[in-house]
């Protein structure tokens, strides 16, 4: 199997992360390719039509897509335990809003880099920041049941969430609001798998 990854990707990251904990990352060929929403670049469209990574290509299912898809697939197919039973739907749930912490993250970046001056829009932004603030909210509040689990899916999303606001955002501090969020973080940003694939 090939994964097409982008070392810059939060998405990507998950499902190395997610191997590297089933170790299973000998299983799987990663191929690092670059696009944007304008240009699929070096993406390869003929393996997922959408131009975005990360895809999973080779599987007995052809080509997967997207990260959670891919995440739930290698699971099932490296026998791991990280959407467990008696959490699952939290785990799900606590996924989607790591996933989409990271689309609103991934999408500020592209105004800034891909569309002209003149185009950006600075509302649509602050939206996007909303949306990242309320999720952040959302897991200082209520999160310390999840955030106490063991390792599952959820968590390495939410990891790579954070590791992708310090990578390109750095300019936006969310951990003074967070301390609940940053403290786990601490933890489990130092896991070896983490500290392997972390953005530069
Ligand atoms: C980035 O450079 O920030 C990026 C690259 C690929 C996917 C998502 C984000």
């Amino acid at each position: 199997m090939k994964l097409y990854n982008n070392p810059a990707s939060p998405f990507a990251r998950k499902v190395i992360v997610a191997l590297m904990e089933l170790n299973a990352s000998d299983q799987v060929e990663i191929i690092n390719v670059a696009g944007t929403p304008v240009n699929s670049g070096t993406i390869p469209v003929s393996e997922n039509p959408l131009g975005k990574l990360p895809t999973l290509a080779g599987t007995l299912h052809g080509s997967l897509y997207d990260s959670r898809v891919i995440s739930k697939f290698v699971n099932s197919h490296f026998k791991g335990n990280l959407y467990p039973a008696a959490n699952y739907w939290q785990v799900l749930k606590m996924e989607a809003l790591a996933d989409g912490i990271m689309d609103a993250s991934v999408l500020s970046t592209y105004e800034k880099r891909v569309r002209s001056k003149e185009k950006q829009s600075e509302e649509w932004v602050a939206g996007q920041w909303n949306k990242i603030t309320r999720s952040l909210d959302a897991l200082e509040e209520s999160g310390e049941e999840f955030l106490g689990l063991p390792l599952n899916m959820a968590q390495i999303a939410l990891g790579c969430a954070l590791g992708y606001l310090d990578f390109r955002h750095s300019d936006r501090p969310w951990r003074t609001e967070h301390p609940k969020v940053e403290y786990w973080n601490q933890e489990f940003s130092q896991r070896a798998s983490m500290r392997a694939t972390r953005p530069e």
